[in-house]
């Protein structure tokens, strides 16, 4: 039987009702600080565009010179004739950068998840995840045939117990690298000893980090000094620091090699257009060879946690470019939102189910592209909001 219209109805109501309805906003921008979008000239801090490159002039003559010689779609999966060469060349210059054996493309982020997981985990198996990891992880652990347990937010001593109890079926352990809704970082060293003891998978999803740590780029493996024997399995995106779109898996040739053969959303899909991945090609150059991108985002990040802190706002323990205020209700949390973007800034509210019930908040994101000034224009909205008229919190 078709579900009910008046469900659908009242889902929809109840969406408003408690504040948790959303719509896309319009935009008529490329990505970058300044944007119009719903016909409003705003100010943008919440993109996860963060070394400035979705709209660098380099990766759209990449991007155009690719479309010039193959085209726009690569018609096919990769196993049938979609393979282009730009696909083959990104992937091997992904696993040189990142210290694996092989890389594999996934058209999204979710979908490299999803595959991965389910590929690597059989019935009776059971894997662990961090509560706060992204809603494509969490989705992956529920579609496998696998049990999955959901361990307390980077807490080891809550993972080993759990371990420690499922010892003769514990096969992945699977983490966010930065968590993308709070900015703090997965602590990989240790887990990466727990993963090795229970003969299980690390896999760190490092969409967040990769780009942005590590002293090339490489993400928060190379940051925190972990070899591809310790984290296995790395994946990441590359629509966000990457400015482009899609994503990958790192690891060694066999995995590789067995995901081409299992990874069901690699298999029955077709492959992202040879120029995403000509425009990822130069996006992985400028990402090595730009390190003061990394450097003025860094040095964005600390201007703004500065004046964050001289306002006495309810940040959250990170240092990355992911700084949210923490405000508690969805309905406070858009009247910010909204009160913001009276004074032309763009900070989105995240709520539920993105994040924890009564933890609805605003994510601030950072970028190289941000100016010092755009970011005192920021702190000045946000003293408006939060400090001249404090907007009452529920
Ligand atoms: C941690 C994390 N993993 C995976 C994804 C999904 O990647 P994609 O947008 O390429 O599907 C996202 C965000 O989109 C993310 O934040």
């Amino acid at each position: 039987m078709k579900k009910d219209l008046n469900l659908i109805n009242d889902f929809l109501q109840q969406q408003q009702q408690t504040h948790l309805y959303r719509r896309p906003r319009l935009s008529e921008s490329a990505q970058q600080p300044s944007m119009l979008i719903d016909g409003q000239q705003l100010l943008t801090f919440c993109s996860n565009d963060y070394l400035g490159l979705a709209n660098h002039p380099k990766l759209i003559e990449a991007f155009e010179s690719a479309t010039k010689q193959y085209g726009v779609g690569s018609g096919a999966a990769h196993l049938i004739n979609g393979h282009n060469i730009e696909h083959q060349l990104l992937e091997e210059e992904i696993a040189e950068f990142t210290g694996r054996e092989r890389a594999l493309l996934f058209s999204t982020g979710y979908m490299a998840n999803l595959g991965t997981i389910s590929a690597l985990t059989e019935k009776n198996e059971t894997i662990f995840q961090d509560r706060l990891n992204h809603a494509s992880l969490i989705d992956a652990g529920r579609l496998s045939d696998a049990t999955m347990w959901r361990y307390a937010h980077n807490d080891i001593e809550n993972l080993e117990k759990r371990l420690n109890r499922h010892r003769d079926s514990a096969s992945m352990v699977i983490t966010d690298g930065v968590f993308s809704m709070d900015g703090d970082e997965a602590k990989l060293n240790e887990m990466a000893v727990l993963a090795e003891q229970n003969k299980s998978w690390l896999m760190v999803d490092d969409a967040h980090g990769f780009g942005v740590l590590g002293k090339t780029g490489a993400g928060l493996v190379e940051q925190q000094k972990l070899t591809s024997d310790e984290v296995p399995v790395l994946m990441a995106t590359l629509g966000k620091a990457a400015g482009t779109a899609g994503a990958f898996v790192a690891g060694d040739q066999d995995l590789i090699e067995y995901l081409i053969q299992s990874a069901r959303t690699y298999v029955f899909t077709t492959a992202m257009p040879p120029a995403i991945a000509a425009a990822g090609r130069m996006s992985l150059r400028l990402i090595q060879e730009e390190s003061w991108r990394r450097e003025q985002l860094q040095q964005n990040i600390k201007q703004f946690k500065q004046g964050a802190e001289t306002l006495g706002l309810a940040m959250m323990p990170s240092e990355t470019a992911i700084q949210p205020i923490l405000i508690g209700s969805s309905a406070t949390a858009l009247k910010a939102s909204q009160q913001l973007q009276e004074k032309g800034i763009l900070v989105t509210a995240i709520r539920p189910p993105t994040v924890p019930k009564n933890e609805a908040r605003l994510r601030v994101t950072l970028s190289a592209s941000h100016t010092s000034l755009q970011i005192e224009q920021l702190l000045d909205a946000l003293a408006a909001v939060f400090v001249n008229q404090p907007i009452e919190r529920a």
